[in-house]
C-alpha cells in the first residue's frame, strides 16, 4: 500500500510540473482528488483494509491529497507570474497587428451651425458675447421693458428658480442686450448665441430647452434699413443664395417698431409641410431698440439708436438640413447625430 501511495505521488507531481496551463492543472486535481479520483478512491478503501494498515494509508492519502493541492497552487502561481513577465518582456508583441478601432465623434449640428453663424457675423465686425443661463428677472424682463405685471410675460412660460421670482432660467437671449450695453461703449455690434428655456408643451417644433442667437447694434442714426440689410446679408451667406424676405409688424416690448422677419421657404415654390403651405417661414423677431431699453442699459437714447434681432438656432439648423423634429437635437440618438 505504501508503494501505491509513492507511485501516485510521483505520477501526480510529475503531471503538475509538466502542466502549462490552468486547464491541465484542473485535470490533475480531478484525476486525483475528484469524486472518482485515485486518492479519493484510496481513502474510500481504508475501512476495508486490515486494521494495522488503516492509519498508515489513511494518513498517507490525506497528506498526499494536501501535497498535490499545494503543488497545483504553486504551479498555478508560477504560470501566472511567467505570463506577466512574458508580457512585460515584449516578446510575442506584434507591432504590425491593427489596433482597436477608435470611433471618431463629430460636432453636434447645433455647434457646427452656431460656429458658422459666428463666423459670418464676426466677418461683419460683430463681437460674440455670452450671458448667464440662470438670469435675474431684471435682465430677462424688467430692463427689457417688461414690468412685473405686464401681460407680455405670458408670451414666454418661464421656469422660476426661487420663490421670490428674482431668478429665472432665461427665456430668451435678449437679456444679453442689457449686459452688452452695460459693458460696452457705443458704437458696437454684437451677437449672443446661447441656450434658452421655456416651460412649453413639447412637440415637433417646441422644446423646453432651445437655442437663440441675439443680435444688437448700437450706433448713430441706425435705421430699419440697416436691420434688414444685415439680416438679408446674413441669410444670403448662410443659404448661399438670395432668399426673399418680408417684414411684418410684430410686438416685442423691447423694440419699437418691432417686426417679424419671414423668409421665402427654402424647400418649395408652391407650399410644403415646412412652410405649412404658406410659402413663408418665420425667421426672427427684430426691431429698433426701445428708448427705455437703451436707457436701462445706460445708453443715451438721444444720442444713439440701435436695432436688435433674435432668431432660433434650432430652426436654422432644421432649415439647413431639412430636419423635421426639434426633439432630435437633445434626444441623444446616435443614428441622428452620426449623420453630421
Ligand atoms: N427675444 C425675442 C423672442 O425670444 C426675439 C427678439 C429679439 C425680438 C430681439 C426682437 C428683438 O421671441
Amino acid at each position: 500500500m505504501e508503494d501505491r501511495l509513492n507511485e501516485l505521488r510521483a505520477e501526480a507531481l510529475a503531471r503538475v510540473a509538466a502542466a502549462t496551463d490552468e486547464a491541465a492543472l484542473r485535470a490533475v486535481d480531478k484525476d486525483y482528488n475528484g469524486k472518482e479520483g485515485a486518492v479519493t478512491l484510496l481513502l474510500a478503501s481504508v475501512p476495508g483494509l486490515p486494521p494495522a494498515e488503516r492509519p498508515v494509508v489513511g494518513k498517507g492519502a490525506n497528506v498526499l491529497k494536501r501535497d498535490i493541492q499545494g503543488a497545483i497552487a504553486a504551479r498555478k502561481e508560477a504560470l501566472e507570474q511567467a505570463a506577466v513577465e512574458a508580457e512585460r518582456s515584449g516578446a510575442g508583441f506584434d507591432a504590425t497587428l491593427p489596433g482597436a478601432p477608435q470611433s471618431r465623434g463629430s460636432l453636434h449640428p447645433l455647434t457646427q451651425v452656431r460656429r458658422e453663424v459666428e463666423a459670418i457675423f464676426t466677418s461683419m465686425g460683430y463681437a460674440v458675447l455670452d450671458g448667464p443661463e440662470v438670469e435675474l428677472d431684471y435682465y430677462n424682463f424688467q430692463a427689457l421693458n417688461i414690468p412685473a405685471d405686464h401681460p407680455a410675460r405670458e408670451m414666454q412660460d418661464t421656469f422660476y428658480c426661487d420663490r421670490e421670482g428674482r431668478l429665472v432660467m432665461r427665456t430668451q437671449t435678449s437679456p444679453v442686450q442689457i449686459r452688452a450695453m452695460e459693458r460696452l461703449a457705443p458704437p458696437f455690434r454684437v451677437i449672443a448665441p446661447g441656450r434658452v428655456f421655456r416651460n412649453e408643451e413639447q412637440d415637433a417644433t417646441h422644446e423646453h430647452t432651445f437655442h437663440q442667437v441675439e443680435g444688437l447694434v448700437v450706433g448713430e442714426d441706425i435705421t430699419v434699413g440697416h436691420l434688414s440689410g444685415v439680416l438679408k446679408g446674413f441669410l444670403r451667406r448662410f443659404f448661399l443664395r438670395e432668399l426673399e424676405v418680408r417684414l411684418r409688424p410684430g410686438y416685442f416690448p423691447f423694440v419699437e417698431p418691432g417686426f417679424e422677419l419671414d423668409i421665402r421657404c427654402p424647400f418649395c415654390d408652391d407650399g410644403c409641410r415646412v412652410c405649412k403651405h404658406t410659402r413663408w417661414v418665420e425667421f426672427c423677431g427684430c426691431g429698433m431698440v426701445h428708448p427705455r431699453v437703451l436707457d436701462a442699459g445706460g445708453v443715451d437714447p438721444e444720442a444713439w439708436t440701435g436695432f436688435a434681432f433674435g432668431f432660433g438656432l434650432d430652426r436654422l439648423v432644421m432649415l439647413r438640413y431639412g430636419i423635421d423634429d426639434i426633439r432630435h437635437f437633445m434626444g441623444g440618438d446616435l443614428r441622428f447625430l452620426e449623420q453630421f
